[in-house]
């Protein structure tokens, strides 16, 4: 039977951080905001109240979400913290695990008598530990993106962050970021499943599905 989620509060973070070093300069990375976004369609098709808070990116808001825009890591955990309550929260951004300690008011100048240059960077709060650890907490899903040793990594990421469920990720080598497809292994307390390579969307439903189902247990 179809997911109903009328009546729930989703929010959810999609696409990567900008991290300023000057007025013109940033740190970014190569998240494209494509899964968060088809998470966000997904979970609206099922009814739900759906607040979608993003990085910079060319996407179009779905149908039916709340879309929230900012630019740092400091600004998507601010935008987060004030949304009182939801019951379910997914965490597909990828947030900048740093920042430059002290943004430079002007452009910086190169020098050419300077052989290098150091950037001082200072981390920045971990956006879905923080709503894991709320008193009348949700639903919580992460993601894991990782080069090498992605299981192990996912599944220890999972409990150190308080997660319900993570998604796990391949990345590298032109696969998952910016692309249309991905594969992932889903890992809970008690279980884990596989999704083969399939378009954002599809993952997107199954997800969803997914996290209803160890909803209701
Ligand atoms: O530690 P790592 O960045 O690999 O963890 C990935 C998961 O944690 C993703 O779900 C991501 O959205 C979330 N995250 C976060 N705040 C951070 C860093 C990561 O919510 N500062």
């Amino acid at each position: 039977s179809p997911v109903d989620w009328r009546g729930k509060r989703v929010v959810i973070t999609a696409g990567g951080t900008r991290e300023p070093i000057d007025p013109v300069r940033f740190i970014a990375n190569r998240s494209s905001g494509r899964m968060g976004f088809a998470l966000a369609a997904a979970a609206a098709a099922c009814g739900a109240d759906v607040r979608l808070i993003c990085g910079p990116n060319a996407l179009d808001t779905p149908p039916g979400v709340t879309r929230i825009d900012v630019e740092t890591a400091l600004q998507m955990a601010e935008a987060v913290s004030a949304i009182e309550s939801m019951d379910v929260f997914i965490g597909a951004a990828a947030v900048a695990d740093y920042r430059v300690a002290e943004i430079a008011p002007q452009k910086m100048k190169k020098d050419p008598a300077q052989p290098g240059l150091t950037l001082h960077l200072v981390p920045n709060p971990d956006i879905i530990a923080t709503v894991a650890r709320r008193a009348n907490r949700p639903f919580v899903v992460g993601f894991a993106a990782e080069t090498e040793q992605l299981l192990r990594h996912a599944a220890e990421k999972r409990i150190a962050k308080g997660m319900d469920l993570i998604c796990a990720n391949e990345v590298g080598d032109g696969r998952a970021f910016d692309q249309p497809d991905n594969a992932l292994t889903l890992i809970w307390s008690d279980g884990s499943q596989q999704l083969p390579l399939a378009p954002k969307a599809t993952l997107a439903t199954e997800i969803v599905a997914i996290i209803d189902e160890l909803m209701r247990r």
